[in-house]
């Protein structure tokens, strides 16, 4: 249901993944966990939901995800030290990402898909409308999708999902989305009629790609529970948010509106991509940047 005065809260986080394609680096270490310039990326999905006033977390984690809570926690032996030292800007980088954020944990037990990895987060997050971010895309601080999703989801109720115009030839990559006009809307609010999850370039609907933010309505637990695993043999988002996206009675919580994106994404999700979003972030740094660029355009010269 529309409703302006709806406060969000709660963000989810699915961080169950083996982190395969960055083995051996994941092999003890989880991938949420591999540093963007100095900071673990799963930190800055974090700090991204703080940023749109989502500051109750749960990260939905597995096996051996123990250096997540350790990092959401107090150091208190390295806070003494640094203390100790004087070393106050490294204490507050160490203090910052457990002070950031209520991060509460669940575990999924069985790697059964993203769907199902939400709906481990359904008695955590009860009956309020949630946010869930996916880690292997980070959105850039100065571009504020989730602000623009949370706003969309006050004012016409329902699910929203965040879209990107990709290349056709990437679309398998991704859930897809059918879309059209909502008319009275800006030209990037969109209504979703339909969804499929990484379908072929023949079999997509359109260019728009869902990427890894979504604003949901509650009802998709319920949804989520009757869902048969799909591309993958997985429990699919996607396939729930289609269900969603079709069932548009008044009140049951249906209906899903898509935002697009044209802002900055970076895909951590695989070795070249992780490489790119490090060396752009490190080069937009203040206190890397410059020489980064220097030593860059130095060494392109080189290839
Ligand atoms: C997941 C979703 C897919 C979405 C993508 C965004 O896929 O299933 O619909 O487009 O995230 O990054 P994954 O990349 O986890 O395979």
């Amino acid at each position: 249901m529309a409703d302006v005065d709806e406060i969000l809260t709660k963000a989810v986080i699915p961080a169950a993944g083996l982190g395969t394609r960055f083995l051996p680096a994941t092999k003890a270490t989880p991938k949420e966990m591999l540093p963007v310039v100095d900071t673990p990326a799963i930190q800055l999905v974090v700090e991204e939901a703080v940023a749109a006033g989502l500051d109750d977390v749960l990260m939905v984690t597995g096996r051996n995800k123990r250096p997540l809570e350790d990092h959401f926690d107090i150091a208190a032996e390295l806070e003494t030290t640094l203390e100790a030292k004087g070393d106050t800007e490294r204490l507050h980088l160490v203090q910052r990402s457990a002070d950031l954020a209520s991060v509460h944990y669940v575990r999924q037990g069985e790697p059964k898909g993203l769907g199902h990895a939400v709906l481990c987060a359904a008695r955590h997050v009860g009956h309020e409308a949630f946010a869930v971010l996916l880690g292997d895309d980070l959105i850039d601080p100065r571009d504020p999708l989730l602000t623009r999703m949370i706003d969309v989801r006050r004012r016409l109720g329902g699910s929203v999902v965040a879209l990107m115009e990709v290349p056709r030839e990437q679309i398998h990559l991704y859930g897809c989305a059918a879309v059209d006009v909502l008319p009275g809307e800006d030209d990037d609010v969109v209504r979703v009629t339909d969804l499929v999850e990484k379908p072929s370039i023949e079999e997509a609907p359109s260019s728009y790609a869902v990427i890894g933010r979504y604003v949901l309505d509650p009802s998709v637990f319920t949804v989520l529970e009757k869902t048969e695993p799909g591309r993958g043999g997985e429990i699919q988002l996607t396939d729930a948010l289609r269900t969603l996206a079709h069932d548009v009675e008044p009140g049951a919580g249906g209906g899903v509106t898509g935002v697009v994106f044209r802002g900055r994404r970076y895909d951590t999700g695989d070795r070249l991509s992780y490489l790119q979003a490090v060396v752009r972030l490190a080069c937009e740094r203040e206190d890397l940047g410059p020489e980064l660029r220097a030593w860059l355009k130095e060494f392109v010269q080189t290839l």
